[in-house]
This record gives C-alpha cells, sequence and structure tokens, in this order.
C-alpha cells in the first residue's frame, strides 16, 4: 500500500544528505560562534576592569604628591599621560579634596563643554577612584572611558571569524558531500538503473560490482536475481515454443481432419437429398429425412471446428468485398425465420430504412456471426418470447462506418459469474444446456474471434430469467452502392 506524500516529503538521498551535512554544519558554526563570541567578550570585560584598576593604581602614584603640593603643572602632565588611544581614556578630571577641579583634559576629538556631558553617548562610562596620601583622602581622579573602539574591534574580530568558521564548514561540508556521492549516491543510481533494466525485461547484463560493503551485497543479490530470471525466462520461452508447436500440430490435425470428414459428409447429404427426391414408401422418406437432419447437424458441428482450428492456427483470411448490409439482414432472416417460428417467437429487425447499407467486408463471415449470435437467442428464448435484432450507424466519416448491431432476446439470461469466460471456447453453462439445447460451444467463441480480426469489439449485458443484449460494432468501409 503506498501512502500519498506531499511535494516535501519527497526527496533524493543527495537532497536527504546535503540538507542533513549543510544543517550539521550551520548548527556547529553556530554554537561554536556563540562560545567564541561569549569567551571574547568576558575577556573584553575582564581587560577593562584590569584597566580602570590600573588607571587607579597609577593616578594615585603620580597625582599623590603634585595635589598636597598643588602643582597644577606636574598634575597635568600626569593627567594626559592617562588620554591616550591604547587606554580607552577619553577624559580626565582631578579635584581637590573639597571637590574643585584642579585640572581636567580630554581627547582632542572630544568637544569642549561640561564634562559629565561626554557621557551622554552611547558605550561611554564614569569611573572615580580616591586619591590618597598616608590614608587620608586629598583628591579625586574621574576618568570616562569609551569602549566604543574596543567593542568595534570586537565585532570584526567575531565576524571574521565566522567567515572563517563558515568557509572551513563549507568546505568540509562539500568534501562530505563528494564522498557521500561517491559511496551512497552512485551505487543507489547504479542499482535503480540494474531494477529499471529487470522491469524492463532485460536480463542480458553485467550487474556493476560495488565498492561499500551493503552496496556490493545487494549487487551480488541482484546478480543472483537477474541469473535466476534469466534462466527462468529461457525454460518459460522453450516451453512456450514447445506449446505452441503443440497447439498449431493439434489444429493442424483437427482442420485436416475437419476436411477428411466433410467431404464423405457431403457425399452423403447429396446422395441423401437424391434418394429423398425419388420415389419412396412413407416409412422410408421418413428415415432419410432423420438421416438428412443428422447429416447436416454433423456438418455444422464439424463446420464450426474447421472455423475454429484455421482461426486457431492463424490460417483464417477475411473477404474484402463489396456487399448490401440489408440483403444479408433478409438472408438470415428467411434462414432463422422457421425456427422462430416454431417457437411462436416475435421476431423483428429494426434499422432505418432511409440510410446507406453498403459496405466492404467479408460478408460470408458477418452472416456466420448474425446467425451464430440470433440463433443463440431464439434457442434460449422460451415459447412466445421475443427477439429484437437492432442495426444502427453510429458515425460515418472518411469513407468508415462505425456500425452497431444489437440482439436482444426475453431469453433464460446467462449468470453475472458465467458472462466473463462467455467467449472462450466451449463454455456452454453446464452439462444439461448441452442436452437441451445442443450445440458445441464454439459459435460465441467463434464470432468473437472473427469480430476480433474484423477489428471490432463484442459484449454482452444480461439478467437471468429477463434477457440477453448481445452487442458487437465493426468498423467498415463504405461500399460502392452502384456494383
Ligand atoms: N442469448 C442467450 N441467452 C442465454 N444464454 C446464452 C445466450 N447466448 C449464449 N448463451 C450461453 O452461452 C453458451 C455458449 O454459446 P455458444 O453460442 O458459444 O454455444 P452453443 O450455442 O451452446 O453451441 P454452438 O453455438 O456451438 O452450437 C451457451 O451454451 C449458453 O449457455
Ligand atoms: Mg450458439
Amino acid at each position: 500500500m503506498t501512502k500519498d506524500k506531499s511535494y516535501f516529503d519527497r526527496f533524493s538521498i543527495t537532497q536527504e544528505i546535503t540538507i542533513a551535512v549543510v544543517a550539521v554544519i550551520f548548527l556547529m558554526i553556530s554554537v561554536l560562534g556563540v562560545i567564541v563570541a561569549k569567551a571574547l567578550i568576558k575577556n573584553n570585560e575582564e581587560k577593562i576592569a584590569w584597566q580602570k584598576k590600573t588607571n587607579l593604581q597609577i593616578a594615585t602614584s603620580l597625582l599623590a604628591d603634585p595635589i598636597w603640593t598643588v602643582d597644577t603643572n606636574n598634575i597635568k602632565n600626569a593627567a594626559s599621560t592617562f588620554v591616550k588611544d591604547d587606554n580607552q581614556i577619553i577624559a580626565v578630571r582631578v579635584l581637590d579634596e573639597y571637590g574643585d577641579i584642579l585640572v581636567e583634559n580630554r581627547d582632542s576629538s572630544m568637544p569642549t563643554g561640561n564634562f559629565k556631558d561626554l557621557l551622554k553617548v552611547k558605550n561611554r562610562f564614569l569611573d572615580t577612584g580616591a586619591i590618597r596620601r598616608n590614608n587620608e583622602k586629598i583628591g579625586t581622579v574621574e576618568f570616562i572611558y569609551s569602549t566604543q573602539k574596543f567593542n568595534d574591534e570586537l565585532s570584526w574580530l567575531i565576524i571574521k571569524l565566522g567567515i572563517s568558521f563558515l568557509v572551513v564548514g563549507l568546505s568540509f561540508g562539500a568534501l562530505i558531500l563528494w564522498r557521500m556521492k561517491k559511496t551512497i549516491t552512485e551505487p543507489v543510481n547504479r542499482i535503480v538503473e540494474t531494477s529499471k533494466k529487470i522491469a524492463e525485461g532485460n536480463y542480458q547484463f553485467q550487474v556493476p560490482e560495488e565498492n561499500v560493503i551493503e552496496f556490493q551485497l545487494i549487487a551480488e543479490a541482484s546478480s543472483a536475481a537477474v541469473r535466476a530470471i534469466n534462466e527462468r525466462d529461457l525454460e518459460l520461452k522453450r516451453q512456450i515454443a514447445k506449446a505452441e508447436q503443440a497447439t498449431k500440430a493439434k489444429s493442424n490435425f483437427v482442420s485436416t481432419m475437419s476436411h477428411e470428414i466433410r467431404t464423405p459428409l457431403n457425399a452423403i447429404i447429396g446422395l441423401t437429398e437424391l434418394t429423398l427426391d425419388s420415389d419412396l414408401s412413407g416409412e422410408q422418406r421418413d428415415n432419410l429425412e432423420t438421416a438428412k437432419l443428422s447429416a447436416d447437424s454433423l456438418l455444422s458441428i464439424i463446420n464450426d471446428i474447421l472455423d475454429f482450428s484455421k482461426i486457431e492456427a492463424g490460417k483464417l483470411e477475411l473477404e474484402m468485398v463489396d456487399f448490401d448490409l440489408i440483403a444479408l439482414l433478409e438472408e438470415c432472416e428467411k434462414i432463422l425465420a422457421l425456427s422462430a417460428k416454431k417457437k411462436n417467437l416475435n421476431f423483428r429487425f429494426h434499422y432505418r430504412t432511409e440510410d446507406n447499407y453498403f459496405f466492404r467486408g467479408d460478408p460470408h463471415r458477418l452472416k456466420q456471426i448474425l446467425l451464430n449470435i440470433i440463433n443463440n437467442a431464439i434457442k434460449f428464448t422460451s415459447e412466445q418470447g421475443e427477439v429484437n435484432v437492432h442495426l444502427s450507424v453510429i458515425h460515418r466519416e472518411n469513407g468508415f462506418a462505425l456500425i452497431r448491431f444489437e440482439i436482444q432476446d426475453t431469453g433464460i439470461g446467462i449468470d453475472k459469474t458465467k458472462r466473463d469466460n462467455l467467449f472462450e471456447a466451449f463454455s456452454q453453462e453446464d452439462q444439461s444446456t448441452t442436452r437441451k439445447f445442443g450445440g458445441t460451444g464454439l459459435g460465441l467463441s467463434i464470432s468473437k474471434k472473427l469480430i476480433d480480426l474484423m477489428g471490432g469489439t463484442i459484449g454482452v449485458e444480461s439478467e437471468v430469467d429477463v434477457g440477453s443484449t448481445f452487442w458487437f460494432q465493426l468498423r467498415l468501409a463504405i461500399g460502392d452502392k452502384k456494383r
């Protein structure tokens, strides 16, 4: 049982592996990236904390004496040493113990104005430390740090690392995919090709060897299957050829035999007819008439067997002549009218009289089909029933006509189980049918084979105890009216 799959459920092995590899690589890069970025940020924070501590220590050692002696020049010099690029300090201010500004120094790129206004920009913070001399606070130093440059450098480093990871990861992924292609996709494709060849019925090939152990096992199993199928195939072909030869021989035999029987039988019928024309006593005439009836029925059976074996042996050839279909129907009516009358049946032919019914084909075989099917309808319909034969021209185009016959009866009908092999040879419903109605059970099978030979179709609709409708359609060339 196959389940309906959406488009996204259908992937090839290559696509599945590609998706898996790319996903794993991206996951790895993301996790690695987050770990590295976190480590770098932490490292940065530690570096800033260390700088803060160091700067305060330096400030205490450099500023204690000048503040004590109120040596403004030296305070200035000391303060200026802090405002340096690599220090991240953009401004410094030294205050005395009362909070009055002694010295202020800021980076030349910084605007003038209120010292604390510098803090309004992002990534800046203030660090304050007391300057002590002999444990006594004599002043304060204020540093404004800017981590902007530091952060920019860090971001750039993270981007560079990310790109490197990506390049390395993708190269690694490509390498894995290339290897997977060699070890999985290509062998799978080879196995698919092998299976296709087997499905097409081509067993004359060598299954390629595989490097991967599992695929080699599959290849060996396929090889064994191909060998086994090949051997069975050859054996089957041998058996079929033998059987065909035997069937042909049997058909030939039956056809020769029927022919051989027909010749003396025709002589018997001819001579019986001749004798019937002469002067005979009432009893002699009765006996001879019964003998003739039996001989006629025997001849009809032999004709059926001959036709059947001819078709089976592929020896039956169809005629191609112009004929009048209505004249043919009238002949059928004449032949069958008596048996229909005997059973008191309502037996009618229906067709549109204004149509043209001149066609090209094999009128004798068409008559044989019609006689067979109409005869069945009469045979299997009880007294007072109905048998209607409908002829219609479905359409005409390009010199051809599609014609349809429907032979409708109100007879015994045909069971559903029986209908499937109704057109097979010797398919009478049961032995009692043969006993009650006679016949060999070849009529429908010959009719079907003839209709097949003419390129037509035949079928039946039926209901037990209600009746049957046998129909057949033929595509016939439109014939010459004036002939
Ligand atoms: N019109 C019908 N109504 C009911 N049963 C039918 C009808 N036509 C055919 N059958 C069934 O199909 C069987 C096969 O028909 P078919 O014409 O092949 O053989 P048959 O008439 O028995 O013998 P044959 O035609 O060789 O003399 C019949 O025996 C009968 O059981
Ligand atoms: Mg019949």
